[in-house]
């Protein structure tokens, strides 16, 4: 769902950071072979990712959602020199063009690729995260939510996707939608919640931005 008007869209893309050349390659690579490609994080969002990468500087990130490794290597930019990036998904299908695109990336070897349902592996990690990007199974975001903040720090930054879910969120829940309401309990809870601080940008499909009190 396009929320400002195409042209807005353009104009505001046009004037963000240039979508580096190896992520062009990645997304045409994802449309032309894998399944699902809308689900890449795509252009604009991915500036904005590596932006605030780059403003918060992490030496450990996670990622909950690899796909085809789009939004990772955003986040890539953005850490230190001697940083690590960890990121979990559930589809083993999906490692080679991860590690492909990883490695032409030239962070390969600061990407560490987990496979297997992130509720199990986050537990897993004995490692404090100073950047999280939540995009996976989007029922389970309360639970994410929960597992990383035992992985984080004050200061540390959780940043939530599809909080806006194509609008749905502002309109009548259709009976049979099931994840709607998670998704507006999960806004709440964010809003809500003492432990953090929260702003919901409405950055594609509603990106939330949390800061670890
Ligand atoms: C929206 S895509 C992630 C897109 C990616 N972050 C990007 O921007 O390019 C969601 C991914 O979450 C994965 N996923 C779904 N449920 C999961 C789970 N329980 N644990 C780990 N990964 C999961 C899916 O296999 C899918 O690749």
């Amino acid at each position: 769902m396009h929320f400002l008007s195409p042209v807005l869209e353009n104009y505001i893309q046009s004037n963000s950071e240039d979508e580096p050349k190896i992520l062009q390659e990645l997304t045409r690579e994802t449309h032309l072979k894998i399944l699902r490609p809308r689900m890449l994080t795509g252009h604009f969002q991915g500036r904005v990712l590596s932006m605030l990468s780059k403003i918060i500087a992490p030496k450990n990130i996670l990622e909950i959602g690899t796909y085809t490794g789009y939004s990772a290597i955003c986040l890539a930019e953005g850490m230190q020199p001697d940083g690590q990036l960890h990121t979990i998904d559930i589809n083993e299908e999906l490692q080679d063009i991860q590690r492909k695109y990883f490695d032409k990336s030239g962070y390969g070897s600061q990407i560490s690729q987990h496979t297997g349902d992130a509720k199990s592996i986050i537990p897993k990690l004995d490692i404090t995260f100073d950047l999280v990007f939540i995009d996976a199974e989007k029922k389970d975001y309360p639970e994410y939510f929960e597992l990383v903040l035992e992985k984080t720090r004050p200061g540390s930054v959780i940043l939530s996707d599809n909080v806006l879910w194509s609008g749905k969120v502002v309109e009548p829940v259709d009976k049979k939608d099931k994840v709607t309401p998670i998704l507006l309990n999960y806004n709440k809870i964010l809003k809500e919640d003492k432990r953090v601080e929260t702003v919901l940008l409405p950055v594609r499909d509603g990106l939330t931005l949390t800061r670890v009190l």
